[in-house]
């Protein structure tokens, strides 16, 4: 997802634009540029394609000491990645950033023949869209921007400047988010708040349809129809050291290892293990309300997609007259599907921004169904439009590829579960037994984590040389399959793919030879002996087969076994999770590659 930071204040601009770019660095991108006004409104346009590196190459050529800017890190969605397609755009005096995407700029860019146009961007095209209603200086820049978007289809989140007004910065938002930081003498604008750190910790998070025309000392919001709004300023959650690297050389491997510690925080206040209960508040919904629930319809993406299918099998286990329907949110957002009466839907995002999720959101709200968030980023989007939600406060996922996120997600979702079958009075020691494994739990990964990487590390450099892989697994074991493929394919690039253990003799058995190596996660219970002969079908065939797993008299002649001393039973799967995370990362050093930006991927995927 492309990166917005905006200053105007008594420091440098410059520099805050350009570290501020690099707090956003993370989200991937694949060119970057700021601009600077002096006081006169003389402008400092640098522009680079590729990493912040390029762009500071350019800056030290030339340093100004402007107080007023705009810049954005591009993750190219029109046009290639290169320096004339990079913002800021540049319309007359009018400069504009933007993340989203002008779905009509095609029809507006027709109406403005008499304008020179360098790039194939939108953005371009909406920068000279609002020139054309600024007429240079003639009118009001907040005019011009609010007459320019009433005109727009899509999504945006913009920041604009201009040379004729070097004393504000007009920001909007639809779709697409900013977070507008109050400082002393100063104020900040950011698509995400980890840009803002260390300069403040008072923030205003933008709503779709609202214009904000901000000054040094001044910020005053509007929607697109002049109605005033009244600023609500919050505190930003999170901090410094949490958006550092802390001693580890990537931040996949700092946000695999702090798993204790961010599934403590997800359960922070809500299990008591003590009486076998577990409380949200969040999803404010009345134990009257639990009870009546037959229906839990998931939805997300990727990650989320594969925690909402894995907390779905330990759902069902508990609540049984709830059916629970997991699906994709870019394939249900256009499907014409019931959600029956009764139903609350779970919306499933760690940044809460994702296009298809917040779209799916949307269209499940309109047909009355009851939405609980299951979130990390705190005030994003999804987190502040849906009814009522639980967030799993794992602190900011900087990787592109998810991890800790993953785990308390899943968590949470099993906490809600158990909500409601203590509503429903479900009797019996199973629900006191899912409240002592997931108290244990955080024990249970800590003690997982000092004791594999060494054999993962081992077996993920013998294994660097294959290209395919795929992994296998039965019951809750079968999503935690599906989030180990994807881990290892989005960051190694290796062709990994996940199959129900038992789907294998239905086709993708045929696969079976040299190119390939398996990974099965295998847990001790009832569908242990039937995944065994599996093994032994693949075995048969040639197999390289890496086996994780609880079971400490496994004896088959695989070529390797990560034993996993699990202190849980029912949550092995996300234990055995711990060990595909760390595959994915050690292979993915093995093979030279960027580990925290993987190439065509973004951190958050807020175009559709
Ligand atoms: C996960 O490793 C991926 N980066 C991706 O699949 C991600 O889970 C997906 O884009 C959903 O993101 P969200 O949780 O922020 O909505």
């Amino acid at each position: 997802m492309c990166g917005i930071v905006g200053y105007i204040g008594e420091k440098n601009a410059q520099n805050f634009l350009i570290s501020g770019l690099k707090r956003l660095e993370y989200r991937g991108y694949d060119s970057a540029g700021i601009v600077t006004l002096d006081e006169k409104g003389k402008a400092t346009l640098l522009r680079a394609k590729g990493k912040i590196a390029n762009l500071e190459e350019k800056l030290a050529k030339a340093k100004r000491d402007d107080h007023i800017g705009i810049g954005h890190t591009r993750w190219a969605t029109h046009g290639e990645p290169s320096e004339t397609n990079a913002h800021p755009h540049k319309a007359g005096p009018i400069y504009l950033v933007h993340n989203g995407i002008i779905e009509n700029y095609k029809e507006l860019k027709a109406e403005l023949s008499d304008f020179e146009f360098q790039s194939e961007t939108d953005t371009e095209v909406l920068a000279a869209l609002i020139n054309s209603f600024y007429q240079d200086g003639k009118y009001p820049l907040a005019n011009a921007v609010v007459q320019a978007l009433k005109l727009v289809k899509g999504t945006y989140g913009i920041a604009v400047a201009s040379e004729f007004a070097p004393e504000e910065i007009v920001v909007a938002r639809s779709g697409s988010p900013l977070v507008i930081g109050v400082g002393h003498d100063e104020t900040l604008v950011a698509s995400d708040a980890s840009a803002l750190l260390g300069h403040t910790k008072r923030a205003i998070y933008l709503n779709d349809g609202e214009v904000a025309v901000i000054g040094k000392n001044s910020i005053e919001i509007k929607t697109l129809n002049a109605e005033p709004v009244s600023a609500k300023v919050e505190e930003i959650e999170t901090n410094l050291a949490a958006i550092q690297k802390g001693g580890y050389d990537h931040f996949l491997l700092k946000e695999i290892m702090e798993q204790p510690e961010s599934l403590t925080e997800t359960l922070r206040g809500r299990v008591n293990a003590k009486e076998g209960t577990v409380h949200l508040g969040g999803p404010r919904l009345s134990v009257e309300e639990l009870r009546k629930i037959r229906h839990l319809l998931i939805v997300g993406c990727g990650t989320a997609y594969h925690a909402g299918l894995l907390a779905s099998y330990y759902i069902e286990q508990f609540t049984p007259e709830v059916t629970v329907e997991v699906v994709i949110a870019s394939e249900y957002r256009y499907r014409s599907a019931y959600i029956p009466e009764d139903s609350v839907a779970l919306i499933v995002s760690q940044s809460g921004e994702t296009a298809d999720t917040l779209a799916c959101l949307r269209e499940i709200k309109k047909q009355g169904v009851r939405t609980v968030g299951i979130v990390n980023a705190i005030g994003s989007t999804i987190a502040r439009e849906v009814d009522g939600g639980t967030y799993v406060h794992v602190g900011p996922e900087i990787s592109v590829a998810s991890t800790k996120a993953f785990t308390s997600q899943v968590i949470a979702m099993v906490m809600f579960g158990l909500t409601i079958a203590q509503a429903k009075g479900v009797k019996g020691t199973m629900l006191r037994l899912y409240v002592e494994e997931i108290a244990r739990l955080p024990e249970a990964i800590r003690s997982v984590l000092e004791t594999v990487p060494k054999t993962v590390k081992r077996i993920a450099e013998k294994h660097a040389k294959y290209e395919h892989a795929i992994y296998l697994g039965r019951d809750t074991a079968y999503p935690a399959a599906m989030e180990g493929a994807l881990k290892l394919k989005e960051v190694s690039y290796v062709d990994a793919n996940a199959y129900a253990f038992g789907e294998l003799k239905h086709g993708p058995l045929a696969l079976i030879d040299d190119r390939f190596f398996e990974v099965v996660l295998l847990p001790k219970g009832v569908l242990y002996e039937k995944a065994v002969s599996n093994i032994e079908e693949v075995l048969a065939r040639g197999g390289h087969m890496v086996v994780v797993t609880n079971v400490t008299d496994f004896d088959l002649p695989v070529e390797d076994v990560i034993l996993i001393d699990a202190k849980v039973e029912k949550f092995a799967p996300l234990l055995m999770n711990l060990v595909s995370q760390l595959l994915a990362y050690y292979m993915t050093v093995c093979r030279g590659l960027n580990v925290d930006q993987p190439r065509n991927l973004a951190k958050s995927v807020t175009v559709e």
